[in-house]
């Protein structure tokens, strides 16, 4: 079981011209395997509000909440994919996704064993000895993906993984996450800019504005799975949540 709550937090941060609010009296709750998405403009605080489940950053207000717990720092039970892939440049393919299971002492024959499923998983079987330079960007984030979800994480963070690939790769590992999602329930927390992408995968969707960088509004998605992204994109329902998202976030600019 793992819930994700933010209780009236604030973050500022210190900069030349004074402090700058990037996240502004945010309070919402996660339940266990729920996915959540954040959208919202540039700047509106998505990434520091990630950053502060992921423990990476300290709320200035507030309190960072799992399971009740105040989050101390970063813990491998919440598992962090990034839009820049922020893979390991020297490692392989295999040595990307062995890597939190090196950290937690998995014995080797079994981390192999590991990586290998998750590799075949994720369709880089035939890669496994690959550098990540050698891979397109759809590749590189599948093995994000991969190396995020190998250690069996409680929550995953997502901050708009798919948001530098391709109009066409990026439906694919959409519907990719949906396929590991639905099979697997982690809790997630999902950043995105993209409206769309938000419904497709969410059964809740925060939408954040800008001055006060803060949550405006929640939409529940109600959206029955499995979704089919083609299918589901082009139903009325769907278009009426998107212009009713999209109106919400214009008005907030
Ligand atoms: N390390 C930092 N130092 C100073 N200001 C920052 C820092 N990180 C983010 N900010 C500012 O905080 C605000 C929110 O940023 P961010 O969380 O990255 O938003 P988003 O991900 O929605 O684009 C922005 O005004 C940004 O410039
Ligand atoms: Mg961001």
């Amino acid at each position: 079981m793992t819930t994700l709550r933010a209780e009236a937090v604030r973050k500022t941060y210190r900069s030349d011209a004074g402090d700058v609010i990037a996240v502004d009296d945010v309070s919402f709750t996660v339940e266990d395997r729920e996915f959540v998405s954040v959208v919202g403009p540039s700047g509106c605080g998505k990434t520091t509000l990630l950053r502060l489940f992921a423990g990476l950053e300290t709320p200035t207000a507030g309190r960072v909440l799992v399971d009740g717990e105040r989050i101390e720092g970063p813990s491998p039970e919440r598992a962090m994919v990034f839009q820049s892939f922020n893979l390991f440049d020297w490692r392989t393919v295999r040595g990307n996704v062995a890597f939190g299971l090196e950290r937690q002492g998995v014995p080797e024959a079994e981390r192999r064993e590991r990586v290998d499923d998750w590799l075949d998983t994720v369709g880089l079987a035939d890669f496994a000895d690959a550098y990540p330079d050698e891979l397109s960007g759809g590749m590189r984030q599948r093995v994000g993906l991969a190396r995020a979800l190998a250690v069996d994480p409680d929550v995953l963070l997502m901050d708009e993984p798919f948001g530098a690939l391709d109009a066409q790769t990026r439906a694919v590992l959409q519907s990719e996450l949906l396929d590991l999602w639905e099979d697997r329930r982690t809790t997630v927390l999902f950043v995105t800019h993209d409206i769309e992408e938000a419904l497709l995968l969410s059964d809740r969707v925060l939408v954040m504005g800008a001055a006060p960088n803060a949550v405006t509004r929640t939409v529940d998605v109600p959206f029955e799975r499995p979704r089919h992204g083609r299918e589901l994109e082009t139903t009325p329902a769907f278009a009426e949540y998107r212009r009713e998202i999209w109106d919400h976030l214009r008005g907030e600019q």
